[in-house]
């Protein structure tokens, strides 16, 4: 029931929130793919004009493959984390050449792409397929750990089981599609749900939420290590 309230108001928070971001209302999984590795480790005002200069310069998962590295790495200059952009180019490769410049589009088939998590998988795989993977980043599981009041650590074993169930089970009852929920809570936990001084008074979910209503929204979520 909980849930419940918690993904309805998260779907009208999401109805009258909406971020522009350049990836959005994007079907190409190509470019889904491409703003995801990005993204990974990268801020998103960091990451949006490297992702329209990659859709520029390589259009086509066709024109990454055929790129020599050199262009890849010159492109991605300034990123960092560089093995990401070398696995991009072995990943377009690998679909160009070897699965005929058909992206997968299961979330195994996904999955299986070099430098592709859990996380990445799910991402693409609900924004370009509609499949209802729950998405599971530091923004999912501030907002679960707060509104749950659940204080396992999110780097522990059982903590990541904790929140990719309930996470999933969230997705699963949302009155929106896999990516626009996935989407609704990453943009909830950015903008709204943030680190420091999120916006709890003036949250559609502080009714509800548990670390608000204790007075522990600072102390969640909890890490073991640090
Ligand atoms: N971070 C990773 N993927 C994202 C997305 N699709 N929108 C906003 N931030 C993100």
């Amino acid at each position: 029931e909980k849930l419940h309230f918690f993904t309805e108001r998260l779907a009208a928070w999401f109805a009258g929130n909406h971020r522009p971001l350049p990836w959005k209302g994007e079907q190409d999984p190509y470019r889904i793919w491409l703003s995801e590795i990005i993204l990974q480790q990268t801020r998103v005002e960091q990451g949006m004009p490297y992702f329209e200069r990659f859709c520029r310069e390589f259009p086509t998962v066709a024109d990454l493959a055929a790129a020599p590295e050199d262009a890849i790495m010159k492109a991605w200059e300034g990123l960092g984390y560089y093995s990401r952009a070398r696995n991009l180019h072995a990943a377009a490769k690998y679909v160009a050449y070897e699965r005929g410049g058909v992206f997968p589009a299961t979330y195994e088939g996904i999955r299986q792409l070099k430098g592709v998590g859990p996380y990445t998988a799910a991402a693409i795989a609900s924004f370009a397929y509609g499949l209802p993977y729950a998405v599971v980043d530091g923004n999912v599981y501030r907002v679960l750990s707060r509104f749950g009041g659940i204080a396992e650590p999110i780097d522990s074993a059982g903590g990541k089981k904790t929140f990719a169930q309930l996470a999933q089970r969230a997705l699963e009852v949302a009155p929106l599609p896999p990516g626009s929920y996935n989407q609704a809570i990453m943009d909830f936990g950015a903008t709204h749900c943030k680190p420091k001084a999120p916006f709890c008074t003036d949250c559609p979910l502080s009714r509800e939420c548990s670390a608000f209503q204790k007075g522990k929204v600072g102390l969640l979520p909890v890490k073991e290590k640090k």
